[in-house]
């Protein structure tokens, strides 16, 4: 049931001119996110970049409101979080659908929004074909395209790799991400000696037998790709106490293995690492300075939003956008009408929805990790401005469909 108030907070006399009442709408947004399990930061930062947003912009909605109704995905396998949205969709009556760590998560749900005419809205799965799935998907976080084919032309060009090993954590993203590396990477001439699967996304395995391979192997660089987070932190302490990096192999991948709420307690086993992506903390600009205080005095000193809170915040300034051009009255295509072509001035850099493929388009930058007095930082070494997907734009396997 959707709550509907009439208001005029102007004289009769005004309303009459205006052309009658503002119909107050409340728009039932629901939210799927990971909010249990290892992966419950995940959700975390997706929700405390959504809350913030509208603490600070929700007056821009004017007389509308906005009914956020959560559910946990718990893992990433889909089967969960299938059955949220059927749900959300069929007994909430949700307008719009938003949320989704995992890309199982996301592929899962795809048929679901396309038969329910719900748009949803991805802050996170980043496998690059997955807007591709429903022409009701809207992508405000990555795909793993942007990080992973500009990390392979760089570490080529200017890091000095010849070779380079893959290391992966075996579900779509993973293997989108280190497709895009090898495409980079060999199209700058160098060779991938070895790709190797490293477990699944719900657990965090022991690296160590993954690493030795690499280090027998004796790659230039060696390309991974994990879920931010507790995958992250133990894949980054295995490749130092393995001796990789004192054996001079250069670890490089998109910024998820260096996420800023993990990278102080990495300590200087994060050292040297180089990434590619679009946000740090430490980005120097107004808005990112003015996203981390807001962050900062919402949630604690010793937080740190990252890509995750960010995309949360960018996906509710795109739901805030979608309101007020409906004026509160959502339908599906004209939802996505709104959302193709929108343009913020993200924490991040200026971002847009590519209207053809309603995905992001932002930029990217190759950065390493830094130590600052008594902090790590991440400093920028390069931008390559404004990237669209790479895999959409070179049409490679699923993109291509
Ligand atoms: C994904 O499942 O698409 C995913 C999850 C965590 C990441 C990146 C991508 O850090």
């Amino acid at each position: 049931m959707k709550k509907t108030k009439t208001v005029c907070f102007v004289t009769a006399a005004a309303c009459l001119l205006l052309g009658g009442p503002v119909a107050a709408k409340t728009v039932k947004v629901g939210v799927v996110l990971t909010f249990s399990g290892g992966a419950a930061e995940f959700g975390q930062q997706v929700e405390r970049g959504m809350n913030l947003y509208l603490q600070q912009h929700g007056a821009e909605l004017g007389e509308h409101e906005i009914e956020l109704i959560k559910r946990d995905s718990k893992r990433p396998g889909g089967d969960v979080a299938k059955t949220a949205v059927r749900e959300l969709i069929t007994r909430e009556g949700v307008d719009l659908l938003a949320g989704f760590i995992f890309s199982p998560n996301a592929i899962a749900s795809a048929p679901l929004v396309t038969q329910g005419k719900v748009p949803m809205i991805i802050m996170n799965a980043g496998t690059a074909w997955i807007p591709q799935l429903s022409p009701y998907i809207a992508r405000v976080s990555f795909t793993m395209w942007q990080a992973g084919q500009p990390m392979g032309q760089y570490a080529k060009a200017k890091l000095g790799c010849t070779t380079a090993a893959s290391g992966y954590t075996d579900y779509p993203p993973g293997k989108d991400s280190i497709a895009a590396f090898k495409t980079g990477f060999e199209g700058a001439g160098g060779k991938v000696i070895d790709e190797i699967p490293m477990g699944g996304p719900r657990e965090v395995p022991d690296f160590t037998p993954f690493f030795q391979r690499v280090k027998d192997a004796k790659p230039d660089c060696l390309y991974v790709f994990v879920p931010a987070g507790n995958h992250a932190a133990a894949m980054v302490k295995t490749f130092a106490d393995l001796g990789l990096r004192d054996a001079g192999i250069k670890l490089i991948g998109p910024g998820d293995i260096m996420p800023d709420n993990k990278l102080q307690a990495m300590g200087d086993d994060a050292l040297g690492m180089v990434t590619t992506f679009h946000y740090s903390a430490d980005y120097d600009t107004p808005e990112n300075r003015a996203f981390v205080k807001a962050w900062k005095e919402a949630y604690g000193q010793d937080t740190t939003p990252d890509f995750m809170g960010v995309a949360g915040w960018d996906g509710m300034a795109a739901i805030v956008h979608v309101i007020r051009t409906l004026d509160g009255n959502i339908d599906a295509d004209k939802a996505m009408e709104a959302l193709k072509g929108w343009s913020f001035a993200s924490p991040r850099g200026p971002i847009h929805i590519d209207a053809e493929t309603r995905d992001i388009v932002h930029d990217q930058h190759v950065q390493r990790v830094v130590r600052k007095g008594d902090r790590l930082a991440v400093e920028v070494m390069e931008t390559i401005p404004q990237v669209k997907d790479p895999c959409k734009q070179l049409k490679i396997g699923k993109c291509g469909e």
